[in-house]
């Protein structure tokens, strides 16, 4: 047993020990394994880190730690303070000036709004972050208003039905909540929140590898909506699972192992990810802690603040690294394999030759994205590559199903989508939008919005059911200015593809 005293002098990065629910952990080999960078942790060095801690990771991430670490119980002597759980101002949540009540949001973006004004600095940065200059994230969202819509009248639209097949589950819309990770840090029940709002829209969520709350308790949640609401809109949702590969093949069997075992109904395998993005806004908030803490950049970084992982090529570990970098299509047939039957996506295709080879990769979809603009700068957006592939490999929308995210904040960008041929169109950020500023009410509201709008277009488009959606509807004339030249796609194709 330690006393306060003693854990407060291991407080450096040679030697780190926080307290954890009354618990003292020496964690310094895992400072720089820390996915949320290592001043997250140093700031709480040789102190009380439970809010925080908890506020922020699924149960059963301690037991991840090498046992070793846990130094057993903190031993309190007399004189001591309880160990306050304290929050640096970075990361508390900001006094919301004044949080408009939920039943004035109009749209998408109002949710956006109000998350900036109130989420913590930290929550803020890493949900809103995205790589190098935006372009990619802006040009998610500038591509949707390069197409518009061709509608027709005098038709009888009364009665109008949104259902969709989505990723095998009778969705009542043809949206999916899309993998974002790390919900608490915008609400307390995090992705309670996702998990119970697809449950009472009867949609598909797609939980992040790296949720905040465990994929059990997500599993759980899910259940015991579908039973408190029996009668709610149509109340049953169904889940699928994101995977990162990990470093570690078999580790990674165990995860779809699990996967499976938790009743996780689809596996989406993200594929666009071999390294992460620098996501500018993010990293500069890390550094800005870190002088903070420091006044400079911590020991074993290199000029600029940028950590040297690897020599490129070396041995060493990746930079940027923190799953798979070697996964390769010839990793496809094991993956399909240990999640045997049941919907199998590939993630993060942004080609029409990717979409090609993945369409006889033995997967049941392709899932065009390209991560919300945070992983490659200048990288297509997902609409673009649909219409690539309409143009010219159209064959692919006979083999596999084609779902996407990226950018969508209306029902006519899920129209358009849709007249292009895809099955469904995923949203990821307007919906931790939705739950930081209101938890599961936001989410709820959100897909209430997304549905009047999809159902309210689907009528002034002159259409009663979604299968009726064709690109006879939409005007792709100016998106296809932007497209990669036919005489540029046709030689990659030649060469790559021994077309
Ligand atoms: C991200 C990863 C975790 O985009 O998906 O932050």
């Amino acid at each position: 047993m330690y006393t306060l005293k003693e854990v407060a002098q291991h407080n450096s990065r040679q030697s780190c020990w926080v307290i954890i629910n009354s618990q003292v952990y020496d964690v310094t080999s895992f400072i720089d394994e820390h996915p949320g960078g290592p001043a997250a942790i140093l700031q709480y060095a040789g102190k009380n880190a439970t809010a925080v801690f908890n506020a922020t990771h699924p149960e059963g991430t301690l037991e991840e730690l090498p046992k070793k670490s846990n130094l057993g119980p903190v031993k309190f002597v007399p004189g001591d303070r309880q160990p306050n759980a304290k929050t640096t101002p970075s990361t508390s949540a900001k006094e919301p000036n004044a949080t408009p009540h939920l039943h004035t949001i109009q749209n998408l973006t109002d949710f956006e709004a109000v998350a900036k004004d109130t989420l913590a600095p930290n929550a803020w940065a890493y949900y809103s972050s995205a790589a190098d200059s935006l372009h990619s994230l802006h040009r998610n969202l500038a591509d949707w208003s390069k197409l518009t819509l061709r509608p027709r009248v005098l038709r009888n639209v009364s009665r109008v039905s949104l259902r969709r097949n989505i990723m095998g589950h009778a969705s009542s819309i043809p949206v999916f909540i899309a993998p974002t990770a790390r919900a608490k840090l915008g609400h307390r029940d995090g992705e309670l929140c996702l998990a119970r709002a697809a449950a009472r829209h009867n949609i598909v969520y797609a939980a992040s590898s790296y949720s905040s709350i465990s994929h059990a308790a997500i599993a759980e949640e899910i259940r015991r909506e579908r039973v408190v609401n029996p009668g709610a809109r149509v109340g049953q949702g169904a889940l699928a699972f994101q995977l990162y590969l990990p470093h570690d093949k078999e580790a990674g069997r165990g995860v779809i192992g699990t996967a499976r075992s938790l009743g996780y109904a689809a596996l989406v395998v993200t594929v666009d990810t071999p390294v992460l993005g620098k996501r500018e806004a993010d990293e500069r908030f890390k550094a800005e802690l870190e002088v903070e803490i420091y006044g400079g950049q911590l020991e074993g970084e290199g000029e600029g603040g940028v950590r040297r992982l690897a020599e490129p090529g070396g041995d060493e570990p990746v930079l940027r690294g923190y799953h798979s970098s070697a996964l390769e299509w010839d990793d496809i047939p094991w993956i399909r394999e240990a999640w045997g039957p049941g919907p199998l996506i590939m993630k993060g295709i942004q080609t029409a030759e990717d979409a090609l080879r993945a369409a006889d990769a033995g997967v049941d979809a392709i899932y065009l994205s390209n991560h919300g603009g945070r992983q490659l700068d200048y990288a297509p957006s997902s609409i673009s590559t649909l219409l690539e592939i309409n143009i010219f490999c159209p064959e692919v929308l006979g083999k596999v199903e084609v779902y996407l995210d990226g950018g969508v904040r209306r029902g006519t960008d899920v129209i358009k989508a849709l007249c292009l041929g895809a099955t469904g169109v995923g949203l990821g950020r307007p919906f931790l939008y939705a739950l930081s500023g209101y938890g599961t009410e936001g989410v709820d509201k959100a897909l209430q919005i997304l549905s009047d709008e999809i159902e309210t277009s689907m009528r002034l488009m002159g259409v009663v059911d979604l299968s009726e959606l064709d690109n006879s509807f939409v005007n792709t004339a100016e998106l296809e200015r932007d497209l990669v030249s036919a005489r540029s796609l046709q030689a990659s194709l030649r060469t790559h593809h021994k077309l």
